[in-house]
């Protein structure tokens, strides 16, 4: 089983701690996603995993092998995507996938095939020998998660993968990586959009200034951080000033779990469904408090659970 391990991983630079003792182990086939604001300590971990720089402190193994005192081994497996170079640009897939997999040490006979095999799997055969410096960012990228591939990798570390792409490029990495994720690989993958790893992702880990915050499959984590039995929440704005007598009013009506809000807003954490939701309206309506929106909050779980997280170690 593919296995990422971190005990007590520390970077330091200077007076900063950008990785702050980060314990974390990731096995199996799985998609995790890794979150933080910008300067968390993402890029640093992904780098320290692929031995691109040095701890302060701590180690890291791959499926059981330290990074870098048995380097070659632990990567053998690991395809990783982080700081990559731009590809020279007057090279095509073909030929630069094959250099890449000569320095891989993928041997001549095997070489050819192996290229010809990664290329179709991100969907690029028909641009296997144009010039990679007429293609667009997301035809770049494809090309970048085909070099992950070329050591038939159980496991792939990638950083930001969607960065910088539009909503189709965006779609396709996508795609690319839920298919990857069938192959029974592991995918370690730093991101910013929630949204994002909300869909491709099984887990996630959320760090801030250097710690982990949080670990595990996505439904425990976004859970853990709403009210205890909420489902949903309910936004509702009214002309009347919101209040705590107002407030324990709503919190007594069928399935409310707690209301927060003020100046006009509620925020209401819901444990119904649509009948309950449609109730949940009319009591409102008479209270006679002048309700004049009533809706689901846009936030997802996710968002909702990442903003209190960080909130709370601002
Ligand atoms: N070579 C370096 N020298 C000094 N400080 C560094 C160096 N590399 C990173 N840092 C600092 O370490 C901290 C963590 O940086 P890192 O790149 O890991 O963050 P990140 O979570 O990847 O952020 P982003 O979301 O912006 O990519 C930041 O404060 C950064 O400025
Ligand atoms: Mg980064």
């Amino acid at each position: 089983m593919p296995s990422i391990v971190m005990e007590q991983l520390s970077k330091r630079y200077g007076s900063l701690m950008a990785l702050d003792s980060l314990s974390l182990t990731l096995e199996g086939g799985r998609c995790v996603g890794f979150l933080g604001p910008n300067g968390a300590g993402k890029t640093t971990t992904l780098k320290l995993l692929t031995d691109l720089i040095k701890p302060t402190s701590g180690k890291a193994s791959i499926n059981g092998y330290d990074v870098h005192t048995e380097k070659r081994r632990a990567l053998e497996r690991c395809g990783a995507l982080v700081e990559t170079p731009e590809i020279y640009p007057s090279l095509t897939p073909r030929e630069a996938l094959s250099l890449l997999a000569e320095m891989r040490g993928i041997r001549g006979g095997e070489r050819e095939e192996r290229v010809k095999a990664v290329i179709e799997e991100v969907k690029m055969e028909d641009w296997m020998d144009s010039r990679i410096g007429k293609f667009s960012k997301g035809m770049k990228q494809r090309i970048n998660i085909a070099s992950t591939l070329l050591a038939e990798p159980e496991i792939i570390i990638l950083d930001e993968p969607t960065s910088g792409l539009d909503p189709r490029g965006m779609a396709e990495v996508r795609e690319m990586i839920r298919s990857l994720k069938r192959k029974n690989i592991l995918i370690f993958m730093s991101s910013h959009l929630l949204s994002e790893v909300q869909d491709i992702c099984d887990d996630v880990a959320i760090v801030d200034h250097g710690k982990l915050l949080v670990h595990g499959p996505l439904s425990e984590v976004t859970s853990k951080f709403l009210p205890e039995g909420a489902k949903r929440t309910i936004d509702v704005q009214c002309s009347a000033s919101v209040d705590d007598a107002l407030k324990s009013k709503v919190a007594s009506i069928e399935g409310v779990v707690s209301v927060d809000g003020g100046s006009g807003r509620m925020s209401i954490a819901f444990s119904g469904g649509s009948a309950a939701q449609a109730k949940l309206l009319e009591e409102m309506v008479k209270l006679n408090i002048g309700v004049y929106s009533f809706r689901e909050a846009t936030t997802s779980p996710l968002e909702e659970t990442y903003m209190r997280l960080i909130k709370e170690t601002l």
